[in-house]
C-alpha cells in the first residue's frame, strides 16, 4: 500500500502489474489480467468466448445475480440449469442436456469454492465451439486434481471482493487461455486502449482499437491483494480448519445437511447447510440471537428481471428454501463455531416446538 502511495499513480500502474505477475506464479499460469471485479472478468471472458446477441449461455440459477447480469451485458441470454443438491453445483450431465445450436458458452459456478470437472463433455464442447467461462468468484486457491483452479485451461474469473478468499477490497482477475486473449482482455479492461500505461505516459498519443470498459484494477486495490497473497498459505489452512471444525460440530445434528465441498481440494468460501425443518423460522431465531447467518442465493430464474428465462428447476427450488450460510471468516475461532452450532441446535428445537399447533401446546 505504501509503495502504491509512494509511486503516486493510484490507478492502473506497476503495482497492478506486479500483482498480476505474483498471481500468475501462484496459480502456475502464463498470464493473469487483473480487473475491477469478477463481474467485469465474466463480461470480458464471455466476449473472448465470442458470446453475443443470439447466443444462450448455460448457467445455474443458483448463483449471485452478477453472473446473470454479465451474460446480459453481452446481449446473450441465460439458459438456467439445475444443480446437485449435495454440492449446489452443476454437473456434466446437466450441462450436456441444456446444449442447443445457440449455446455460446457455459458458466460453471464453483459454489462454495469447490472445483467443477467437465472433462467428461470437454470433447463435445470443443467440437461445438462452446467455451467454458468459470465463475470462480468463491474458489481462489482451490484445486482440481493437482492444479489450482485457473490453471486447467479454461477462461477463469476470480473475485477479490470484500469477503472473498483473497480480497483487494474490491477487485477480480481473468485467466486467459493464450497470449492473444490476454492482449485483447487488457485492451477491453482499459476502454479499448491498446498501449500499456507505461508506454502511454511516454508518448503524445494512444490508440483506441475497439469498444472497451473502465474495468482496470487500481494500484491501491492491487497493493491490498499483494499483501493478502503473500499471506495466503495461512488463509488457506485457516479456512480449511474452520470448515472442518464446523463439519465435526454439525455431524450429529439431525435435520441439517452440510454442503459437500470436497475439502481436501477446496479453500472454502463459506459453510452452507440445508435445514430440513422450517428454514425461515430457524433463520429468524438465529438472527434474533445475534448469529450472522445469510442465504446464498435466492435463485435467479425467479427474479423479476430474469423471469422471461424461467423454467422449472426442482432441485434449485427445493434447496433454495433450505439453505443457510453459517458465519464463516478466518478471524473466527473454533470456540465461535461451537457457539454457532449450539445456537443452531436450539433454533432447530424451537422450530420443532413452534410447529406444534397452538391448541395442543
Ligand atoms: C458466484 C459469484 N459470482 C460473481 C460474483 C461477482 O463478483 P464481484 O463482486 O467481484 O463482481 C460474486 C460476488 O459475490 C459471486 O458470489
Amino acid at each position: 500500500m505504501a509503495e502504491a502511495m509512494r509511486i503516486g499513480q493510484w490507478g492502473h500502474n506497476t503495482a497492478t502489474e506486479a500483482f498480476e505477475d505474483e498471481l500468475a506464479t501462484f496459480l502456475d499460469v502464463p498470464d493473469v489480467v487483473a480487473v475491477s471485479s469478477c463481474t467485469a472478468a465474466l463480461h470480458i471472458g464471455l466476449l473472448l468466448a465470442g458470446v453475443g446477441p443470439g447466443n444462450e449461455v448455460i448457467v445455474p440459477s443458483q448463483t449471485f445475480c452478477a453472473t446473470v447480469q454479465a451474460i446480459l451485458m453481452t446481449g446473450a441470454q441465460p439458459r438456467f440449469i439445475d444443480i446437485n443438491a449435495n454440492t449446489l453445483a452443476v454437473d456434466s450431465a446437466a450441462v450436456q442436456a441444456a446444449i442447443t445450436p445457440n449455446t455460446g458458452a457455459v458458466i460453471p459456478v464453483l459454489y462454495g469454492g469447490r472445483a467443477i470437472d467437465l472433462t467428461e463433455i470437454k470433447s463435445e464442447l470443443d467440437r461445438r465451439g462452446i467455451a467454458v467461462v468459470e465463475d470462480a468468484a468463491h474458489a481462489f486457491g482451490s484445486r482440481l486434481g493437482d492444479k489450482r483452479v485457473g490453471a486447467t485451461g479454461m477462461l477463469t474469473c476470480f473475485s477479490f471482493g470484500p469477503i472473498k478468499n483473497l480480497t483487494c477490497g474490491e477487485g477480480g482477475a481473468l485467466i486467459p487461455r493464450n497470449p492473444a486473449e490476454a492482449d485483447t482482455a487488457r485492451a477491453l479492461r482499459l476502454l479499448g486502449v491498446t498501449q500499456s500505461q507505461a508506454t502511454r505516459i511516454r508518448t503524445t498519443s494512444y490508440h483506441v482499437d475497439s469498444a472497451g470498459w473502465r474495468y482496470h484494477l487500481s494500484a491501491v486495490h492491487a497493493a491490498i491483494g499483494r499483501v493478502q497473497l503473500a499471506g495466503f498459505a495461512s488463509i488457506e489452512t485457516t479456512r480449511q480448519r474452520l470448515w472442518r471444525a464446523y463439519a465435526r460440530e454439525l455431524a450429529d445434528l439431525e435435520r441439517v445437511a452440510l454442503i459437500d465441498l470436497d475439502i481436501e481440494h477446496t479453500v472454502p468460501f463459506n459453510c452452507v447447510v440445508r435445514v430440513l425443518a422450517d428454514r425461515d423460522k430457524v433463520f429468524e431465531t438465529l438472527r434474533n440471537r445475534g448469529i450472522g447467518v445469510g442465504v446464498h442465493y435466492p435463485p435467479n430464474h425467479t427474479q423479476p428481471a430474469f423471469r422471461q428465462w424461467h423454467r422449472p428447476l426442482p432441485v434449485t427450488e427445493t434447496t433454495a428454501r433450505q439453505i443457510v450460510s453459517l458465519p464463516f471468516h478466518p478471524a473466527m475461532t473454533e470456540h465461535d463455531i461451537t457457539h454457532v452450532v449450539s445456537e443452531l441446535r436450539t433454533a432447530l428445537t424451537d422450530s420443532r416446538s413452534n410447529s406444534i399447533p397452538s391448541s395442543r401446546r
